[in-house]
């Protein structure tokens, strides 16, 4: 099927991660120019460069300081021209949950920093490079959580990070169409996915099955499934009147289990 994509330029951030890595290959397989961001190390981004030097560049960028998000359009723009379309994917969470009476401030500014911060700067320099080019459509898709959704007890800072792309979602809908007529901004909340970002819980016995009793289909996602939705919010043909939108992608989820029934009858 034609999404449309090919000669597209889309800049992806993480996208040395797990989900930002296989949507880079799906753009890249669908014929669009690529420019990937990575913070500390380019990971499989070197070896996919190598193959598709006419359509990848890779570009490193810590989505907290202004001056290297204002960096990466510039060289954005200098290597494949306008960006078409921006997928706002790059977070953190913190590997140790922590009570909110126990989370530094240190913690919660760092989260909010780079997850939601870091979304408002990509999305502030999308938007101005939009404004440089003459251009009709445009498609900004910021990637979310669940968490943001039904929170995540320990997680607040990565909850509260995430139900902020709702926000900024929402507003930049309206925002977009004053630059580009036919501009659309969309959310995608993955559910629990395979990454590095949430290997250590799904490593977790315990843990998993607490995940699988909250979701019908009882399986967790795979990067596969999340660069699929993005493609669709990406695609023109696809979805090209569809904007203010949210897909999570997570099974069907429901919520989060509370308590196991051994911990209930602890408290009786
Ligand atoms: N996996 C899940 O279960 C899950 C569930 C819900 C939502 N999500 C969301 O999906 C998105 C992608 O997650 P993932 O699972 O692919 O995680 P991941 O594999 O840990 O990748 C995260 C990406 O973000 C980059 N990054 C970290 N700090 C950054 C900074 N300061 N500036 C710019 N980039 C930075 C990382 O680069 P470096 O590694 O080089 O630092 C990496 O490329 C995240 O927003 C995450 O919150 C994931």
């Amino acid at each position: 099927m034609d999404t449309g994509l090919s000669g597209k330029h889309v800049v992806i951030t993480g996208a040395s991660g797990g989900i930002g890595l296989e949507t880079v290959k799906v753009f890249l397989s669908e014929g669009a120019r690529v420019t990937g961001t990575y913070n500390s190390s380019m990971r499989e981004l070197d070896s996919l460069q190598d193959k598709w030097q006419n359509q990848l560049l890779p570009v490193k960028t810590d989505q907290t300081e202004e001056s290297e998000v204002e960096s990466l359009f510039e060289q954005a723009n200098e290597k494949f021209g306008r960006v078409d379309i921006l997928v706002a994917n790059a977070g953190i969470a913190n590997h140790e949950g922590k009570a909110i009476q126990d989370m530094s401030l240190e913690q919660w500014e760092k989260t909010i920093s780079v997850n939601l911060t870091g979304s408002f700067l990509c999305s502030k320099y999308f938007f101005a490079n939009l404004e440089k080019y003459e251009g009709e459509t445009a498609s900004l898709i910021l990637v979310g959580s669940t968490a943001g959704f039904f929170g995540e007890a320990w997680y607040s800072d990565y909850a509260t990070s995430k139900a902020g792309m709702h926000g900024l979602m929402m507003s930049l809908k309206n925002e977009i169409t004053h630059i580009a007529p036919k501009g659309r901004v969309n959310l995608v909340n993955p559910g629990w996915t395979l990454t590095p970002i949430a290997e250590e819980a799904l490593t977790d016995k315990d843990m998993v099955t607490r995940i699988l009793q909250t979701i019908p289909m009882r399986k967790t996602a795979t990067p596969q499934d999340i660069s699929s939705a993005i493609l669709y919010f990406a695609s023109e043909i696809l979805s090209g009147h569809v904007s203010g939108q949210t897909i999570n992608v997570a099974g069907g989820m429901e919520g989060r289990v509370l308590f196991t029934p051994r911990e209930i009858q602890q408290s009786e």
